[in-house]
């Protein structure tokens, strides 16, 4: 199922100003950039592996989205003169499981512990429930004990080891009514709650 969903939208923390959008193919040299702000041990908590560039076909397969197997949104800081890409998120629907796609989410260091890897998160899930998926599934190395404990407090379908990842499918969440209102959800409740008004279809 495709929606149009908006083309934008801005989000405010601090003194900061992001825009919030789809990744586009043109957007080739800014996730290029972004992965260079990216420090080795982040890009091998993402990707496994600590190359220093993207190939190519990597940044192809990263920009070139259908839109509808391959959903990725990107942030951007607008708040100097310049537009600096600061995080992206995707997920990729799996074929022979039509409710169910992979998710990953990038921050760059600089602008890590903000809350955009929350917004990226939630902007995906956003979306997921809005074309009917069931399920976000998740590998993290198993040693990325902070993603796994972010990801913990959502409702787990099923946890798998495969050698050195854990492997986590989460509910997609329909809306921020649908989450308990305990303290340590309450970021997040709020997060969707802005999601929900500026996405709103
Ligand atoms: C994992 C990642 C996407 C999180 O993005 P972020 O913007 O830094 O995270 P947020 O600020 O949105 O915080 C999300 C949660 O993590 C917690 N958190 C943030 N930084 C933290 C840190 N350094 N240590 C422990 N917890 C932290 C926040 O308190 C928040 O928890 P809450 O939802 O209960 O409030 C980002 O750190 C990153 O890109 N890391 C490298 C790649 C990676 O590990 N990707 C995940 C596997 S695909």
């Amino acid at each position: 199922m495709s929606i149009d969903f908006p083309s934008h939208f801005f989000f405010t923390h601090e003194d900061s100003r992001f825009r919030v959008r789809p990744i586009k193919p043109s957007d080739k040299d800014l996730l290029q950039r972004g992965f260079g702000e990216l420090s080795e041990r982040s890009r091998y908590l993402r990707l496994f592996q600590t190359n220093n560039q993207l190939s190519d076909a990597a940044l192809k397969y990263f920009t070139e989205i259908d839109g509808v197997q391959h959903v990725a949104w990107g942030i951007l800081d607008e708040s100097g003169t310049e537009s600096i890409p600061v995080g992206v998120g995707r997920f990729v629907k799996y074929k022979e499981e039509q409710d169910v796609a992979e998710v990953a989410i990038t921050v760059i260091d600089s602008h890590q512990g903000k809350g955009l890897g929350r917004l990226l998160f939630v902007t995906l899930n956003f979306i997921a429930a809005k074309i009917g998926l069931k399920k976000l599934r998740y590998y993290v190395l198993r040693e990325n004990h902070f993603a796994i404990n972010s990801l913990k407090k959502f409702n787990i379908l099923n946890q798998t080891e495969e050698g050195t990842v854990t492997i986590l499918d989460i509910a997609v969440i329909p809306n921020h009514m649908a989450i308990k209102d305990d303290v340590k959800m309450q970021r997040f409740i709020a997060a969707m709650k802005v999601v929900e008004e500026k996405m709103r279809l």
